[in-house]
C-alpha cells in the first residue's frame, strides 16, 4: 500500500466532473487500498477520487470515531437520488481546503443509490452525519468544494488567504 498526494485548493484538478467507473478490476482494488490507507494517515472521515488525481467517480469513508473499530465505506458511481430537509453542517472541514473550516447548509437526510467495492448495488439511505459526509464527498466527484456552498464574502476571504500564502512560498 501507498500513501497517495492528496491535492489542495487551488489545484484545478479539484474542478474536474468525474467519469463513471465501468469495471472495478484489480488495479482500482488497488487504488482503493492507498486511498484508504491515504485517508487514514490524514487523519480524514472521507476521501473522493478527485482528491488524489483520479476523474472517476468513486469515494471512501469512515465516519466512525478513531478510537473504534474501522468501519470503510467505498461507494461506486454514487448518486444522490433524493434530498428532504436541512442541516447545519457545523465546521464543515477537507483535506483539500486545508486551515480552514466553515458552516455549510445540507440536506438533513438523503437517499443514495451506488456500488460497493465488489460491484453489488447498494441503496440506503443516510442522515445527519452520514448524509453531510455523504454530500461532502459526492460534491467532490462533481467538481465541487465545499466552499462554493459559503457565502461569497467567506469564499473571497479564504482565496485572499491562500493566494497570500502561495506568493510567500
Ligand atoms: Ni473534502
Amino acid at each position: 500500500m501507498a500513501i497517495l498526494d492528496i491535492l489542495t485548493y487551488p489545484d484545478q484538478f479539484l474542478e474536474t466532473i468525474t467519469k463513471p467507473v465501468k469495471e472495478i478490476d484489480g488495479k482500482l482494488q488497488e487504488v482503493f487500498n492507498n486511498m484508504a490507507e491515504t485517508m487514514y494517515a490524514a487523519p480524514g472521515i472521507g476521501l473522493a477520487a478527485t482528491q488524489v488525481g483520479i476523474d472517476q467517480s468513486f469515494l471512501l469513508y469512515d465516519i466512525a470515531p478513531q478510537d473504534e473499530t474501522r468501519a470503510l465505506n467505498i461507494l461506486v458511481n454514487p448518486v444522490i437520488v433524493s434530498k428532504e430537509g436541512e442541516i447545519l453542517s457545523e465546521n464543515e472541514g477537507c483535506l483539500s481546503v486545508p486551515d480552514y473550516r466553515a458552516d455549510v447548509k445540507r440536506a438533513e437526510r438523503i437517499l443514495v443509490e451506488a456500488y460497493d467495492r465488489d460491484g453489488n448495488p447498494l441503496r440506503f439511505e443516510a442522515e445527519g452525519i452520514h448524509a453531510i459526509v455523504l454530500q461532502h464527498e459526492i460534491d467532490h466527484l462533481n467538481g465541487t468544494l465545499f466552499i462554493e456552498h459559503i457565502s461569497r464574502l467567506k469564499r473571497q476571504m479564504y482565496k485572499r488567504k491562500i493566494q497570500k500564502r502561495l506568493r510567500r512560498e
